[in-house]
């Protein structure tokens, strides 16, 4: 591995990951390719700004011609692909552009890469292509069932990847990492978005009955295992990224608003997102045993990190929660909140 192209690397994950990766290997060029979607932030990536070994380069993974340019240009070995349309109550609203990046733009990508000769590609996915289980934990060989357009948007992708190693022999790897938190988190996902409205004292839209179960994982420990998985992982592998801490919505809810001393009263019980997955629930095995990687960090120590960023770092949200934002947080939640109980 030499030159790495990471896909979607403005985005929350894929800048963490590329922030990491450029001081921790000085030997590897990091190359991000992002479309700057209404996620993407230059921002994010302005600690590594100055650093000899980043590039950045705007186009969309969808676009063969920007990516074989650029994949050639920088003579890319490696492709590790964050970006994606991620935002679950976006993909009810709109499923268009999830079809369009995260199974079109993840076939573009494989297909450039077994054309142009690439040695390895890894797809970051989610644990959300199992579906919702009642108890127990997913196994990587567990069957499917995506139930939003944006799940069944990265089981497609998922279903590509497999299918370039098993009929082209493309060296593929694919991680479903968990509910992932940290600073640099666009304030839509529930953890930044309830961090930055209690910080404003404004009403927290909890949806249904606040009882879903998420598993939380701290952003740095999901860039560690998908660094393990670059060096160690086995071509044509899946590998689950848990966080190894359940809690209810409501829970973490709570947790936000005691880091922050804002009142419970904050909290609006709202209408639920249709096809709300009521829990999701992953084991490390596979990953620990093979690998040797566990999560670092607590969800407490963690959490408080972040909540704690938010504060410090209101230059860096409060511009995002303009315009297009507003327009969205209408659409999503001004009608639920004028039915909410409290
Ligand atoms: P994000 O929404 O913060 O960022 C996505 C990035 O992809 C943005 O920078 C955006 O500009 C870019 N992008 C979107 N469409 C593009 C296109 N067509 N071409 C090029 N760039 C494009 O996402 P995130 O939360 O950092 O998630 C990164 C990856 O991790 C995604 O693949 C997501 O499915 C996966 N994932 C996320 C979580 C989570 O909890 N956030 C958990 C598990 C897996
Ligand atoms: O599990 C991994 C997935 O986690 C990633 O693949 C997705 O990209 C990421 O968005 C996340 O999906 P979720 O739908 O679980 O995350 P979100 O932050 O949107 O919601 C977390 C839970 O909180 C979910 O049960 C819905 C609930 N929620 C969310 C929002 C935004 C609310 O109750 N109110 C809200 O306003």
């Amino acid at each position: 591995m030499k030159n790495i192209l990471v896909t979607g690397g403005a985005g929350f994950i894929g800048s963490a990951f590329v922030r990491r990766m450029v001081e921790k290997y000085p030997e590897y060029n990091l190359i991000v390719l992002d479309k700057l979607t209404y996620a993407g932030n230059l921002d994010n990536l302005l600690p590594v700004h100055d650093e000899p070994n980043y590039r950045f380069e705007r186009g969309d993974i969808a676009h063969r011609e920007t990516v074989e340019r650029v994949l050639e240009a920088y003579e890319v070995d490696t492709i590790v692909n964050f970006a994606a349309e991620t935002h679950v109550d976006r993909s009810i609203l709109e499923p268009d552009a999830f079809i369009h990046t995260d199974v079109v733009g993840v076939y573009i990508l494989l297909d450039a890469a077994r054309r142009l000769g690439v040695n390895r590609l890894h797809l970051v996915s989610t644990d959300e292509v199992y579906g919702s289980i009642s108890e127990g934990f997913f196994r990587e060989g567990d069957p499917l069932e995506p139930n939003s357009p944006y799940a069944a948007s990265k089981a497609g992708g998922e279903m590509m990847a497999r299918a370039y190693h098993v009929t082209y022999g493309l060296h593929t790897t694919v991680t479903r990492g968990s509910n992932t938190f940290g600073p640099y988190q666009y304030p839509e996902k529930i953890a930044p978005f309830f961090i930055t409205e209690a910080i404003d004292n404004r009403p927290l839209p909890l949806y249904g009955d606040g009882m879903q179960v998420r598993d939380w994982l701290y952003v740095d420990d999901h860039c560690d295992a998908i660094d393990a998985v670059l060096h160690q992982g086995a071509p044509g592998e899946i590998y689950n990224v848990g966080g190894e801490h359940e809690l209810h919505n409501i829970e973490v809810t709570r947790f936000i608003l005691g880091a922050l001393d804002r009142p419970e009263s904050l909290i609006r019980y709202v209408a639920d997102r249709p096809g709300h997955d009521r829990r999701y629930a992953l084991t490390n095995d596979k990953i620990r045993a093979d690998l040797g990687w566990t999560p670092q960090h607590t969800f407490e120590e963690a959490m408080r990190a972040t909540v704690r960023w938010y504060q410090q770092n209101e230059w860096w949200w409060r511009k995002i929660k303009t315009g297009e934002y507003l327009e969205y947080y209408k659409a999503q939640y001004a009608g639920r909140l004028a039915g909410a109980q409290e």
